[in-house]
């Protein structure tokens, strides 16, 4: 079970990588895959390291995680309609902005919190 937690939270670091790499440093405005796969990976590998966390005996800080959750599900909106909305020809340059900060918002709560 521990190799399967600490894959996931390969997985978990680069979706953030991936979100971050993308929307902050090398496609400012531009919405990407590396964007839009980043943020769903991040829901999906972080409710499932909370769900091993709860089986196991870590102790889970659930003021955290639901912070987390609900500004990865912000991130993951900002990408997705950004991505739908390209995807027309009509970029919106401020949604992928907003979506790497805030993913940059939830490694600095990861972090310090
Ligand atoms: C944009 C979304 C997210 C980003 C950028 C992000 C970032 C990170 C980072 C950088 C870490 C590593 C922290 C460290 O090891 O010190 C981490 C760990 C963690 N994250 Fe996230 N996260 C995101 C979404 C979520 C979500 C939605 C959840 C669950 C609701 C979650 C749950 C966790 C948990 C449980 C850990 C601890 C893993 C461990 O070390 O055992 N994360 N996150």
């Amino acid at each position: 079970m521990e190799i399967v937690e600490h894959l996931l939270v390969l997985v978990h670091l680069l979706g953030m990588a991936a979100i971050v790499g993308s929307a902050v440093f090398v496609a400012r405005g531009t919405v990407t895959p590396a964007l839009v796969w980043g943020a769903r990976a991040q829901l999906v590998t972080g409710l499932l390291l909370v769900g091993l966390a709860e089986m196991g005996d870590g102790d889970v800080n659930h003021a955290k995680v639901g912070i987390k959750l609900l500004v990865a599900i912000a991130v993951a909106a900002c990408a997705e309609i950004a991505a739908a909305t390209a995807k027309k020809g009509d970029e919106r340059a401020q949604l992928v902005t907003a979506a790497g900060a805030l993913a940059l918002l939830n490694t600095a709560i990861a972090v310090l919190w």
